[in-house]
Protein backbone atom coordinates (compact mmCIF):
# COMPACT_ATOMS: atom_id res chain seq x y z
CA UNK A 1 0.00 0.00 0.00
CA UNK A 2 1.37 3.73 -1.13
CA UNK A 3 1.89 6.15 2.04
CA UNK A 4 0.39 9.22 1.80
CA UNK A 5 2.37 12.05 3.28
CA UNK A 6 0.35 15.33 3.52
CA UNK A 7 2.30 18.26 4.11
CA UNK A 8 2.42 22.48 3.59
CA UNK A 9 2.05 23.12 -0.05
CA UNK A 10 4.78 25.46 -1.07
CA UNK A 11 4.90 27.77 -3.82
CA UNK A 12 6.62 25.25 -6.34
CA UNK A 13 3.46 23.26 -5.91
CA UNK A 14 1.12 25.56 -7.46
CA UNK A 15 1.33 24.17 -11.32
CA UNK A 16 0.86 20.37 -9.87
CA UNK A 17 -2.20 21.85 -7.75
CA UNK A 18 -3.75 24.05 -10.92
CA UNK A 19 -3.39 21.30 -13.40
CA UNK A 20 -5.70 18.49 -10.70
CA UNK A 21 -7.76 21.21 -10.11
CA UNK A 22 -8.60 21.75 -13.70
CA UNK A 23 -8.47 17.66 -14.27
CA UNK A 24 -11.37 17.01 -11.47
CA UNK A 25 -13.47 20.12 -12.69
CA UNK A 26 -13.67 18.65 -16.01
CA UNK A 27 -13.87 14.90 -14.93
CA UNK A 28 -16.97 15.54 -12.04
CA UNK A 29 -18.37 18.79 -12.93
CA UNK A 30 -20.10 17.86 -16.24
CA UNK A 31 -22.45 15.72 -14.70
CA UNK A 32 -24.36 18.81 -13.36
CA UNK A 33 -23.31 22.13 -14.43
CA UNK A 34 -23.90 23.25 -17.86
CA UNK A 35 -20.70 24.06 -19.72
CA UNK A 36 -20.80 27.45 -19.54
CA UNK A 37 -20.58 26.88 -15.72
CA UNK A 38 -18.03 24.40 -15.67
CA UNK A 39 -15.84 26.94 -17.97
CA UNK A 40 -17.02 29.96 -15.51
CA UNK A 41 -16.07 27.32 -12.90
CA UNK A 42 -12.30 26.89 -14.48
CA UNK A 43 -11.65 30.10 -15.06
CA UNK A 44 -12.69 31.40 -11.28
CA UNK A 45 -9.14 30.61 -9.76
CA UNK A 46 -7.71 33.52 -7.28
CA UNK A 47 -4.21 32.75 -7.37
CA UNK A 48 -3.24 35.19 -4.94
CA UNK A 49 -5.75 33.15 -2.50
CA UNK A 50 -3.72 30.32 -2.86
CA UNK A 51 -0.27 32.32 -2.32
CA UNK A 52 -2.14 33.74 1.06
CA UNK A 53 -3.08 30.24 2.09
CA UNK A 54 0.76 29.10 1.22
CA UNK A 55 2.57 32.21 3.64
CA UNK A 56 -0.08 31.06 6.37
CA UNK A 57 1.04 27.26 5.99
CA UNK A 58 -2.88 26.96 5.54
CA UNK A 59 -2.99 25.14 2.56
CA UNK A 60 -1.61 21.37 2.81
CA UNK A 61 -1.04 18.86 -0.04
CA UNK A 62 -1.11 15.10 -0.25
CA UNK A 63 2.01 13.03 -1.74
CA UNK A 64 2.17 9.63 -2.60
CA UNK A 65 5.50 8.43 -3.94
CA UNK A 66 6.41 11.74 -4.39
CA UNK A 67 3.92 13.19 -6.75
CA UNK A 68 0.90 15.27 -5.11
CA UNK A 69 -2.17 13.95 -5.54
CA UNK A 70 -4.34 15.86 -3.92
CA UNK A 71 -4.80 19.52 -2.11
CA UNK A 72 -7.18 21.13 0.49
CA UNK A 73 -6.91 23.90 3.35
CA UNK A 74 -9.01 26.98 5.26
CA UNK A 75 -9.31 30.31 4.06
CA UNK A 76 -10.70 32.79 6.45
CA UNK A 77 -13.65 30.61 8.26
CA UNK A 78 -13.91 28.18 5.28
CA UNK A 79 -12.54 24.84 3.56
CA UNK A 80 -11.28 26.03 0.30
CA UNK A 81 -9.37 24.37 -2.65
CA UNK A 82 -10.02 20.67 -1.96
CA UNK A 83 -8.92 18.79 -5.29
CA UNK A 84 -8.28 14.92 -5.41
CA UNK A 85 -6.49 13.59 -8.73
CA UNK A 86 -9.17 11.97 -10.77
CA UNK A 87 -7.82 8.83 -10.68
CA UNK A 88 -7.27 8.73 -6.90
CA UNK A 89 -10.54 9.79 -5.68
CA UNK A 90 -12.64 7.47 -3.16
CA UNK A 91 -9.46 6.30 -1.62
CA UNK A 92 -9.68 8.47 1.31
CA UNK A 93 -7.02 10.55 0.41
CA UNK A 94 -10.09 14.21 0.17
CA UNK A 95 -10.70 12.70 3.80
CA UNK A 96 -7.02 12.35 5.23
CA UNK A 97 -6.74 16.11 3.65
CA UNK A 98 -10.07 17.49 5.49
CA UNK A 99 -8.67 16.12 8.84
CA UNK A 100 -5.29 17.77 8.88
CA UNK A 101 -6.69 20.77 7.84
CA UNK A 102 -9.79 21.09 10.25
CA UNK A 103 -7.12 20.26 13.08
CA UNK A 104 -4.74 22.86 12.27
CA UNK A 105 -7.85 25.27 11.68
CA UNK A 106 -9.44 24.38 15.16
CA UNK A 107 -5.97 24.49 16.76
CA UNK A 108 -4.94 28.24 15.14
CA UNK A 109 -8.50 29.98 15.25
CA UNK A 110 -9.96 28.55 18.33
CA UNK A 111 -13.17 28.63 15.98
CA UNK A 112 -15.59 25.94 16.66
CA UNK A 113 -17.52 25.79 13.53
CA UNK A 114 -15.54 25.26 10.09
CA UNK A 115 -17.55 26.40 7.35
CA UNK A 116 -17.65 25.33 3.56
CA UNK A 117 -19.13 26.34 0.01
CA UNK A 118 -19.69 23.05 -1.59
CA UNK A 119 -20.24 21.87 -5.37
CA UNK A 120 -23.07 20.41 -6.09
CA UNK A 121 -22.06 16.33 -6.23
CA UNK A 122 -19.32 16.72 -3.39
CA UNK A 123 -22.09 16.95 -0.52
CA UNK A 124 -22.30 13.40 0.04
CA UNK A 125 -18.35 13.53 0.51
CA UNK A 126 -18.46 16.56 3.38
CA UNK A 127 -21.43 14.34 5.25
CA UNK A 128 -19.26 11.37 5.40
CA UNK A 129 -16.74 13.50 6.76
CA UNK A 130 -19.25 15.44 9.46
CA UNK A 131 -20.81 18.27 7.54
CA UNK A 132 -24.49 19.26 8.16
CA UNK A 133 -26.64 20.88 5.27
CA UNK A 134 -27.50 24.52 5.57
CA UNK A 135 -28.85 25.34 2.18
CA UNK A 136 -28.49 25.53 -1.25
CA UNK A 137 -27.29 28.77 -2.25
CA UNK A 138 -26.42 30.91 -5.63
CA UNK A 139 -22.83 32.06 -6.66
CA UNK A 140 -22.22 35.28 -8.74
CA UNK A 141 -22.77 33.20 -11.98
CA UNK A 142 -25.80 31.93 -11.55
CA UNK A 143 -25.01 28.88 -10.70
CA UNK A 144 -26.05 26.53 -6.95
CA UNK A 145 -23.73 25.17 -4.53
CA UNK A 146 -24.34 23.63 -1.14
CA UNK A 147 -23.80 25.86 2.16
CA UNK A 148 -22.52 23.81 4.87
CA UNK A 149 -20.36 23.75 7.66
CA UNK A 150 -19.24 21.44 10.90
CA UNK A 151 -19.00 22.15 14.65
CA UNK A 152 -15.72 20.46 15.88
CA UNK A 153 -14.96 19.13 18.75
C1 LIG B 1 -14.74 15.76 -3.59
C2 LIG B 1 -13.33 15.17 -3.52
C3 LIG B 1 -12.38 16.19 -2.87
C4 LIG B 1 -13.36 13.89 -2.67
O1 LIG B 1 -12.04 13.39 -2.54
P1 LIG B 1 -11.78 11.82 -2.29
O2 LIG B 1 -10.34 11.62 -2.01
O3 LIG B 1 -12.35 11.03 -3.42
O4 LIG B 1 -12.66 11.56 -1.00
P2 LIG B 1 -12.65 10.27 -0.04
O5 LIG B 1 -12.05 9.11 -0.76
O6 LIG B 1 -12.05 10.66 1.25
O7 LIG B 1 -14.23 10.03 0.10
C5 LIG B 1 -14.91 9.96 1.35
C6 LIG B 1 -16.35 9.66 1.09
O8 LIG B 1 -16.97 10.67 0.29
C7 LIG B 1 -17.71 10.06 -0.79
N1 LIG B 1 -17.40 10.75 -2.02
C8 LIG B 1 -16.19 11.16 -2.44
N2 LIG B 1 -16.29 11.75 -3.64
C9 LIG B 1 -17.59 11.72 -3.98
C10 LIG B 1 -18.32 12.17 -5.11
N3 LIG B 1 -17.73 12.79 -6.15
N4 LIG B 1 -19.65 11.93 -5.13
C11 LIG B 1 -20.25 11.30 -4.11
N5 LIG B 1 -19.61 10.84 -3.02
C12 LIG B 1 -18.30 11.06 -2.95
C13 LIG B 1 -17.23 8.66 -0.93
O9 LIG B 1 -18.34 7.81 -1.12
C14 LIG B 1 -16.50 8.34 0.33
O10 LIG B 1 -17.23 7.50 1.15
P3 LIG B 1 -16.90 5.93 1.15
O11 LIG B 1 -15.42 5.84 1.39
O12 LIG B 1 -17.69 5.38 2.24
O13 LIG B 1 -17.28 5.45 -0.19
C15 LIG B 1 -12.80 14.79 -4.94
O14 LIG B 1 -13.72 13.94 -5.55
C16 LIG B 1 -12.56 15.97 -5.84
O15 LIG B 1 -11.47 16.51 -5.89
N6 LIG B 1 -13.57 16.39 -6.61
C17 LIG B 1 -13.45 17.46 -7.59
C18 LIG B 1 -13.12 18.79 -6.95
C19 LIG B 1 -14.15 19.17 -5.94
O16 LIG B 1 -15.31 19.02 -6.19
N7 LIG B 1 -13.72 19.67 -4.79
C20 LIG B 1 -14.63 20.06 -3.74
C21 LIG B 1 -15.06 21.49 -3.94
S1 LIG B 1 -16.32 21.89 -2.77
Amino acid sequence: MNTLLIRPCLLDDIPRILDIRKRTFLHFAPSVYSTKEVKTLLEDINISELEEMIENKSLFVAEENHKIVGCGGWFGESVRHMYVSPEETKKGIGSSLLRVLEEDYKHRTCNSVIKAGVILYARPFYERNGYEFLRIDTDWDGSKFNRMQKKLL
